[in-house]
């Protein structure tokens, strides 16, 4: 009875670690390949890497297959030692101010990746390129950083991505055309590029796509971006505000699935159609700063009547009119 016990008292490298090697060695690489003293003080060599500070393992085969970092106090460049973990699947990098410089190369050769999130950092240089070599990659948000640059439009050939989450970066350019075409047809893509410095007309093939959310406000596109818009479609968010956009209003069609509705500051005219009323679990609206006109449609069939629109989500148009504005003349 006491035997095993005794022998993990006395063995804790050999008995209880479950952690490979191979896999600890470079974790402790990646450890020292940062500038601080001792970055993440629960990575201690005589404890199982399994067991380390933002350290996942699968349960089954103990390889190191995820890595979940948030710090205040790491300084220096992403660790280009991640390829020698062969099974990452779930690379995390949040809220690290002092990192800093490119996204590295190294990054292209995780071929298990199915998250990436490099958010909340001062990252710089370009939405690379390799990054349409993480065949498995699902989920990609690289928002709050400092990446510059186009959009690559190899991005939208990877089979399984249905996340991409670029917003708040200094991008510039348009978004590619090939992002009508998604290679996974299967999910429906949720595409955040809001808050950077895009620009040109918004390409005409993103009517093919059935996107479940999209925010693309604040940048400077222009077009035509009724293509999100269409009856059968699936999407809950559509968020085209503070852009150069120009196109009929009046001609939109609406998915019943809409939630979220904002394409306020741009210069989109006609009316608003009252087909919008089939919009039945619309929360949030919002069309002011345009330049609509005609009447405000009436005889809404919400089924959360959470009044969160009032006479602002419509005001300084060119002349719409109704309730909640003045009376029509
Ligand atoms: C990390 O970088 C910041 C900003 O450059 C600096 O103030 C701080 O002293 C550095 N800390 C370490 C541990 O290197
Ligand atoms: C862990 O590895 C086993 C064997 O390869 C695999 O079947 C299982 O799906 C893995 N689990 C996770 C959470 O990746
Ligand atoms: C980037 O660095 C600046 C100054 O060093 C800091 O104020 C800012 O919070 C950092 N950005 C992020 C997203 O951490
Ligand atoms: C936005 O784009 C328009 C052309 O569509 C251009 O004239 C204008 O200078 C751009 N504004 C900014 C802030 O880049
Ligand atoms: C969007 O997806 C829904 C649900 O699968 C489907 O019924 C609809 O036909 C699709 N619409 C378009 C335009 O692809
Ligand atoms: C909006 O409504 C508020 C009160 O409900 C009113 O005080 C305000 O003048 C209205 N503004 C416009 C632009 O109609
Ligand atoms: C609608 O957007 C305008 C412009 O950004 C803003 O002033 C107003 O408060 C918003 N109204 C609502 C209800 O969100």
């Amino acid at each position: 009875m006491l035997l095993p016990l005794l022998f993990l008292l006395f063995s804790p490298l050999s008995a209880a670690e479950l952690c490979h090697p191979d896999d600890k060695s470079t974790l402790l690489e990646f450890k020292h390949s940062f500038s601080n003293p001792n970055p993440f003080p629960t990575w201690d060599p005589t404890f199982d890497c399994c067991d380390w500070y933002g350290v996942e393992c699968n349960e089954t085969t103990n390889y190191v297959i995820g890595l979940n970092i948030i710090s205040d106090d790491l300084n220096g460049t992403i660790p280009t030692v991640l390829p020698k973990l062969k099974h990452l699947q779930h690379l995390r990098l949040h809220k690290i101010p002092n990192l800093v410089g490119r996204i590295p190369p190294e990054i292209g050769e995780l071929p298990h990746l199915t998250y990436l999130v490099i958010s909340w950092t001062n990252v710089s240089g370009p939405v690379p390129d390799f990054l349409a070599n993480l065949k498995s990659l699902a989920y990609l948000v690289l928002s709050f950083n400092r990446l510059s640059g186009s959009i690559p439009p190899s991005l939208a050939m990877l089979p399984y991505l249905y996340a991409i989450d670029l917003s708040r970066n200094q991008l510039t350019g348009p978004i590619p055309e090939s992002f009508g075409h998604f290679a996974n047809t299967a999910g429906f893509p949720a595409l955040d590029l809001s808050h950077n410095m895009l620009s040109g007309d918004i390409p005409a093939s993103l009517a093919n796509v059935n996107f479940s959310q999209v925010d693309i406000s604040r940048n400077n596109l222009s077009g035509d971006a009724s293509v999100f818009f269409g009856k059968g479609k699936v999407t809950n968010t559509i968020v085209i505000s503070r852009n150069n956009f120009q196109f009929d209003f009046s001609k939109v069609s609406f998915m019943e699935s809409l939630d979220v509705l904002d394409i306020s500051h741009n210069k989109i005219y006609g009316s608003i159609p009252p087909q919008i009323t089939d919009a039945v679990y619309l929360q949030f609206l919002n069309v002011s700063y345009n330049r609509l006109c005609g009447k405000i449609p009436s005889g809404w069939k919400l089924r959360y009547r959470s009044e969160s629109w009032d006479n602002t989500s419509f005001f300084h148009n060119r002349c719409l009119c109704g309730v909640p504005l003045d009376p029509c003349k």
